[in-house]
């Protein structure tokens, strides 16, 4: 896969994609990912990639024609067909793990990082595939919610995680994850559950799945209204509803 991010702080997305998981990705060749400065497009003497809005009004637009060139620059060098351009705005639809899964099947992704006030509207409408927000709250940029968005992406690639964690993937897209421990058994005090202790491995997979179900209802009950669930996760959930109730 190929991931284009146009940005006017190309500095603000080094970090993120420089360390842990994602820069084995790009060492291993999964995935390139390539920061452009969008003032590399412009060619006034200047580098404006914004001005006021017409009409009036506070706050910067970024201009169309930097943009227009970048995207048609960048899709004109891809070696794949089809390049998917996304928008990263907060009007735009709400960013989840269905969406990272949706993306995650595309070979060419261009990032557009929104600044300022937003983006002229000619950009919306004749250069964007799909606009998307990462939550409902105003950053200063769609640089974070870029970086946010690459990376879900990223780990969904295949070759990234193992087929195990893959499996459990779709598990824990309905429920949240149950709770974990590791070494010691006994802390302050507080004991891990002899369940995870006892080798069982059925017994387990079982204490896991109710603890999920259990987590979500308490925490996320609306994730479950989107969940299938099986005969017996549906029996555990009445016994937790009642219990709560
Ligand atoms: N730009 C500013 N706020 C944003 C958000 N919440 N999601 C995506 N892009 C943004």
């Amino acid at each position: 896969m190929k991931i284009d991010l146009v940005t006017i702080f190309p500095g603000m997305l080094e970090g993120p994609f420089k360390e842990s998981m994602i820069k084995r990705a790009v060492d291993r060749g999964l995935v390139e990912i390539n920061l452009i400065d969008l003032r590399s497009y412009t060619r006034d003497r200047h580098r404006q990639v914004d001005d006021t809005p017409y009409g009036g009004g506070c706050g910067m637009i970024l201009k169309p024609e930097p943009l227009f060139e970048a995207v048609e620059d960048l899709k004109s060098k891809s070696e794949y067909e089809r390049s998917w351009v996304l928008l990263m705005t907060p009007q735009g639809r709400r960013f989840d793990q269905q969406a990272a899964r949706k993306l995650s099947g595309e070979k060419h992704l261009i990032l557009i990082c929104g600044r300022y006030e937003g983006v002229d509207e000619r950009v919306r409408t004749a250069l964007i595939d799909e606009e998307f927000s990462i939550g409902d709250y105003v950053l200063t940029g769609g640089e974070l919610a870029a970086a946010v968005i690459v990376d879900a992406v990223v780990r969904l690639l295949p070759g990234f995680i193992t087929e195990e964690a893959a499996a459990n993937e779709s598990f824990s897209d309905s429920f949240l994850e149950h709770p974990h421990y590791t070494r010691p058994s006994a802390f302050r005090g507080m004991e891990v559950p002899s369940v995870l202790l006892s080798g069982n491995h059925a017994e387990i997979e079982r204490w896991r799945r109710k603890q999920s179900i259990k987590r979500t209802c308490e925490r996320r009950p609306d994730l479950l209204e989107k969940a299938k669930l099986l005969p017996d996760e549906k029996s555990y959930l009445e016994e937790i509803m009642r219990q709560q109730n």
